[in-house]
């Protein structure tokens, strides 16, 4: 099996086998992640969608249809694919769009899932073209045409699939095609989480790991995590570490906001890609409008990491605008860079 595929056992999320762990499949953030829908905060509906679902396929005796999480990076499509998993009590085949590179890597992925197996494709939009056409007969019929030879002699041969269930999840659901698109029965879209689930997430997490915050200092650590819990996760280690080595080990709020500092975190929860990204659209391209192309030539970064990355929360707290035109900044966005970004080292 290749590299790029993880496959779990039901029940006890055991690693079966795979290498080149993904920020998701971290050990410390496996931990961390609810397994089963009544520990998973927040995205109410999309819980309740995914509930009523399984309950219903459940009583059907059937596995449930294909399913479709949209939502930037770090919001739990990955978490909600195991959690999925689990409470149908079926084995979970974790891979990647960028992973599936030939007809071949789906079709041998595909030929040994069992009845009611869950098939993770992440970042599904990036599957190239020529796999994605084995994708809608396996979604569809649950079924491979393989063809033979080529002009008069080639001949095709169906071949069964078990009744699988695909979860596929994409940052951006504009670049998947239509006919992709249609063939997923639930289709959800998972937003930035408020800053009271953060909360109880930061809280949660601090539990399993036996760590002391206090509640002023989580509700600072859960304002400054740009409304994903990936980001309160990974910013409560590096406060734990900060806390344990110039404090007493308590996380206070102080703690939280020199830590915060150290990690280039500012009072909105921006980094210093942010920071640049805005001086750039504001002091380059005087406040736009200016494609995403030419802001990315500009910062000598990948166009996707900031459509994907870096805009998506910056367009939900209104520091840009994103208009036919362009992007532009809005005035909010002139006053944070003078009060918070220009004081930057
Ligand atoms: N850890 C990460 N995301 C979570 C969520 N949505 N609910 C509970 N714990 C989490």
């Amino acid at each position: 099996m290749s590299d790029d595929i993880l496959t779990y056992s039901s029940g006890d999320n055991e690693i079966l086998s795979g290498s080149c762990l993904s920020v998701d499949t971290e050990p410390e953030i496996l931990s961390l992640r609810p397994e089963s829908m009544s520990d998973y905060i927040g995205q109410k509906e999309v819980v309740e969608t995914l509930k009523i679902a399984i309950q219903a396929a459940k009583q059907r005796g059937e596995p449930i249809d294909h399913v479709l999480l949209h939502g930037p990076p770090g919001l739990g499509k990955t978490t909600l694919a195991h959690i999925i998993a689990n409470e149908t009590g079926a084995n979970l085949t974790v891979t990647s769009g960028p992973a599936l590179e030939k007809g071949g890597d789906l079709v041998g992925i595909l030929t040994h899932l069992e009845e009611g197996d869950i098939l993770f494709i992440d970042e599904i939009h990036r599957i190239p073209k020529v796999v994605e056409e084995f994708m809608y007969p396996a979604m569809e019929d649950f079924a491979i045409d393989f063809v033979f030879d080529k002009g008069v002699n080639a001949r095709s041969h169906k071949y069964r699939l078990k009744h699988f269930v695909l979860v596929g999840a994409t940052t951006r659901v504009g670049l998947l095609s239509s006919p992709l698109r249609d063939r997923f029965g639930i289709f959800r879209t998972l937003d930035f989480y408020t800053e009271s689930d953060l909360m109880i997430i930061v809280s949660r997490s601090a539990d399993l790991l036996k760590i002391k915050i206090e509640e002023d200092a989580a509700y600072e650590l859960s304002r400054r995590s740009r409304g994903t819990p990936r980001i309160v996760n990974r910013l409560l280690k590096r406060v734990r570490d900060y806390a344990q080595v110039r404090g007493d080990g308590i996380i206070t709020k102080k703690t939280v906001q020199e830590a915060l500092a150290l990690e280039g975190v500012d009072e909105k929860g921006l980094t210093n890609l942010d920071c640049r990204y805005l001086k750039t659209v504001i002091e380059f391209y005087n406040g736009g409008p200016v494609g995403v192309e030419a802001i990315a030539a500009t910062l000598q970064e990948e166009s996707d990491t900031l459509v994907d990355v870096v805009e998506p929360f910056l367009l939900k707290i209104g520091l840009i605008m994103r208009t036919s035109s362009g992007r532009k900044a809005s005035e909010e966005a002139y006053k944070h860079l003078y009060k918070n970004c220009d004081r930057r080292p």
